[in-house]
């Protein structure tokens, strides 16, 4: 074997490492809404993958996209949304899948917990039930094994006098506990991702920080890989190894958390962590971002951003900026990309070279550090 081919092997061996390592991979994933007799659409494009025990926060203010990117992931809009593009689990296609492939990949090998408890527990079964029957439908536990499993999984998410809260219904549980029995619930079937939509938003600042840690506690025990969804960039950036920002349907930002804190490329990134109070040092004005994120039906010409973007020019109103490759893990979709590369020493803006078109129909340009 000389040099080329031991380098071939390596790159291949690579390949299959990383193939294996791939848990879900969303690519150009489009949902139109039906408006009356028209098609709106609302989420334009969405290239998005996750590899085992990895990470990621989907962030964005309101009516960015960013439930609605899993809702169709797992099959679980309405009927009136037309959805297009691939989202693979483990090889396998999800859109358009048999009711029992989803029925396997739901609850069991993906599970989700949401903001608000009370849409996910039944009020009118006691807790402990709801958790065994979760353990019946997905490991087939029964009778003692599965009640002791129950009252397991309740310490584990740390409930005090765990035997005796299985018999509570959800109102005799405080906001935070019902959320810590949420998350119960959804470690029953053992699931090797869990997307955590706003799981602490109801939540007050310390018992939002104790949820955090206890699903960081039990994502290091399992490996279990975590899609984390907040508005709040800080409390995503803090607790995930990589950020996807979100807006108006569209991921405008993907990098690492240190690099979008550090050295945030996309203007909305940008305004996003000026309006997040210091955690340490001076205190600071909060700059919040003028206007609200465009309705999907109202979206403006070009750069669905320009119109809140103090660094947008007459180009950004005119069409649909490229997607920009900065390294291998990632992308911006600015037409200035190339500029704010480093803020501090910017280099004078030009258009980004277009080297070729994404699978999500974006224009994608690579440009060197
Ligand atoms: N069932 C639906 N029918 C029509 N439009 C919808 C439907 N569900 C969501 N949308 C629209 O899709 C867009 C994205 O919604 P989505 O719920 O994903 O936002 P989000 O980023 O999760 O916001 P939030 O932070 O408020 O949860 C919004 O404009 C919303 O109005
Ligand atoms: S493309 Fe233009 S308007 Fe859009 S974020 Fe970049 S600079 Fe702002
Ligand atoms: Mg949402």
């Amino acid at each position: 074997m000389d040099r080329a081919d031991i380098r071939d092997q390596h790159a291949q061996d690579q390949h299959i490492q990383h193939q294996q390592e791939r848990l879900v991979e969303i690519r150009n994933l489009t949902i139109d809404f039906a408006q009356g007799n028209r098609l709106i659409r609302a989420l334009h494009g969405v290239d998005l993958s996750l590899d085992r025990g990895e990470a990621v926060g989907l962030v964005g203010e309101s009516g960015s996209g960013k439930s609605i990117t899993w809702l169709a992931a797992l099959g679980l809009l309405p009927g009136k949304a037309k959805i297009g593009g691939s989202v693979m689990f483990e090889g396998r296609q999800l859109l358009q899948a048999p009711h029992k492939l989803l029925d396997t990949v739901r609850g069991r090998r993906v599970a989700m917990i949401f903001q608000d408890p009370s849409s996910s527990l039944n009020p009118v079964l006691k807790i402990g039930k709801q958790i065994t029957e979760a353990l019946s439908l997905h490991r087939g536990l029964k009778g003692a094994a599965a009640e002791a499993e129950a009252k397991r999984l309740l310490d584990r998410v740390g409930i005090a006098n765990a035997a005796r809260r299985l018999s509570d219904y959800p109102h005799e549980l405080s906001g935070g506990m019902n959320q810590r029995a949420m998350i119960a619930m959804a470690l029953a079937g053992e699931p090797d991702l869990l997307i955590a939509d706003e799981p602490t938003t109801a939540l007050d600042a310390t018992v939002q920080a104790q949820i955090l840690a206890l699903l960081q506690d039990i994502r290091r025990d399992s490996h279990m890989a975590m899609v984390l969804i907040s508005h709040d960039l800080g409390v995503v950036a803090e607790n995930v190894d990589r950020v996807c920002v979100m807006y108006a349907g569209r991921l405008v930002e993907e990098a690492s958390s240190d690099r979008v804190f550090d050295r945030p490329r996309h203007p909305y990134t940008r305004g996003l962590l000026a309006a997040l109070p210091a955690l340490e040092g001076a205190r600071r004005r909060l700059v919040a971002i003028p206007g609200t994120v465009p309705e999907p039906w109202n979206l403006p010409r070009g750069c669905a951003f320009a119109p809140r973007c103090g660094e947008a020019e007459e180009s950004c109103h005119r069409g649909q900026p490229p997607q920009v490759s900065v390294d291998r893990d990632e992308r911006v979709l600015c037409f200035h990309a190339r500029y704010h590369v480093d803020p501090v020493h910017p280099v004078p803006a030009e258009p980004a070279p277009v080297a070729h078109v994404a699978a999500s129909g974006h224009a994608v340009a690579v440009i060197a550090q």
